[in-house]
């Protein structure tokens, strides 16, 4: 699952313990680990081993530079959607010729930037993932203005239920991401021959995390289909890529296995692979969401009603998940001594001496939690150094700076060694964009009369 675990009742990443760790960089921190980040890696790829597919690792789930420089150093490529994440993949060392590029809402300057870098060049792997007609249009107008030929993959929605939360279901036809089945065939129709966008891949995301094959299943048959007719119609597909979604284990071993999705998928997607179509997977959460905890110190407890809080120095400002999705993570004190000491990450460990306890922030906001009614051991006290687990993905990624709290400071382990791979923010970097107001250079007009008032 990953590289935490408990010696002697101390937490440790991978060699280093977490406490030495919340010694020197501080709290709230995430803490990233190689050894995991190259170990999921190297999983996936084994198990998709007979389509052999450029695995893009999903920038938006955990887009800190260390982290995909350790994942580029393993052969990745990257999934980007904004201009920004295509920046990171750069200066993480990754070309854009290795890029597939999603999103429904991508700007001019954003496609300008990507083709100028090379994203989708002939002879490359990359792709500009297309989400809909204007915005295909708009990306041949780019091109041929800068008299580029780039290759497009039409993001397509299979209209399957990923069976996870509604707000990151994605291949469901009434949500905003891809073009539907029917639309798919006419796509190609208008746009198939154009000699600046060349059309031929298919993308499609359909969810996140999904934790049952099925939904995979269906959407890979519905996909192989839509190749069929596609080579009836006079256009041939030379890559598919099939997104992200695969689970994490936010409690012990929640997740299938990776074979299981690749033993779904895998069969439906060889022909079309010994056929000469290159797959592309896009994970985030499966390769680094158990690769990371949130470390937290408490600060305060305190009792109201019958209720009892733990009350910490981050909440929904660095992990945004449990309050946004009500989405579960396991957290335990990083020194809870051997007694106390969890056997599996799960809702209640079943041990001695604990209580259910809300986990939150100092955030003014009732929403600003982490746990409700969590069991937790009931010595848990001020200065105390709590562990978020399954925190990897998505957490840095979504943070925020609300009521101005600096963003955390990120940390990855590699054996017995750690590094600081993002600084804490500082007050200082709170505020540096809003020291010097700008004056706007504005067109001169006169303002209009106001109307009389009838
Ligand atoms: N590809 C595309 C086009 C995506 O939109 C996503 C995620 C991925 C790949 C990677 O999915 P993954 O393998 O990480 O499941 N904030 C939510 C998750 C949102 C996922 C958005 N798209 C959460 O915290 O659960």
């Amino acid at each position: 699952m990953d590289s935490f675990s408990f010696r002697n009742g101390e937490l440790f990443a991978e060699n280093v313990p977490v406490r030495d760790i919340a010694a020197r960089a501080g709290t709230p921190c995430f803490v990233y680990s190689r050894a995991t980040l190259e170990d999921h890696y190297d999983r996936l790829v084994h198990a998709f081993r007979a389509i052999d597919p450029l695995v893009c690792y999903s920038i938006k789930s955990c887009p800190n530079l260390g982290v995909l420089r350790v994942l580029a150093e393993r052969g990745a490529g990257m999934d980007a959607v904004s201009g920004g994440e295509l920046f990171r993949a750069k200066s993480a060392g990754v070309p854009l010729s290795k890029c597939v590029y999603a999103g429904v809402g991508k700007t001019d300057a954003e496609i300008r930037y990507a083709i100028e870098n090379g994203l989708g060049a002939a002879g490359g792997l990359g792709l500009f993932n297309c989400e809909s007609e204007e915005e295909f249009e708009n990306i041949a107008r780019i091109a041929r203005g800068l008299n580029a030929t780039v290759r497009v993959a039409l993001r397509i929605n299979p209209d399957v239920d990923p069976k996870t939360h509604r707000y990151t279901s994605t291949g469901k036809k009434e949500t905003k991401f891809g073009v539907d089945l029917e639309r798919a065939r006419r796509f190609f129709a208008t746009y198939g021959r154009d000699p600046h966008a060349r059309l031929e891949g298919l993308h499609l995301h359909i969810g996140s995390p999904i934790y049952t094959v099925d939904p995979y299943r269906e959407a890979m048959t519905k996909t192989a289909a839509l190749v069929d007719e596609l080579a009836r119609d006079g256009f041939e597909i030379h890559s598919i890529d099939l997104g992200g979604g695969f689970g994490a284990d936010y409690e012990s071993a929640q997740s299938p296995p990776l074979k299981d999705y690749a033993d779904a998928i895998v069969p439906l997607a060889k022909p079309l692979y010994d056929r000469g179509v290159r797959f592309i997977l896009e994970p985030g959460r499966t390769i680094v969401a158990n690769a990371g905890i949130l470390v937290l110190s408490v600060l305060y407890t305190k009792t109201s009603g019958d209720k009892r809080f733990v009350i910490c120095d981050a909440g929904m400002n660095a992990l945004l998940r449990p309050s946004h999705y009500g989405s579960f993570h396991f957290m335990w004190p990083v020194a809870p001594g051997v007694d106390m000491t969890p056997a599996r990450r799960t809702l209640d460990p079943k041990l001695p001496d604990t209580m259910a306890q809300d986990v939150v922030g100092p955030l003014c906001e009732t929403g600003d939690f982490l746990a409700l009614d969590r069991v937790l051991p009931a010595s848990i006290g001020r200065g105390d150094l709590l562990a978020v687990f399954t925190a990897g993905a998505y957490g840095m990624s979504m943070a925020s700076r609300y009521n101005s709290s600096p963003l955390p400071a990120e940390v990855l382990v590699s054996g017995t060694s750690a590094e600081i791979v993002r600084r804490r923010e500082t007050f200082d970097t709170l505020v540096e964009h809003e020291l010097k107001p700008i004056a706007l250079e504005l067109p001169a007009h006169e303002a209009p009369k106001l109307e009389a008032a009838r």
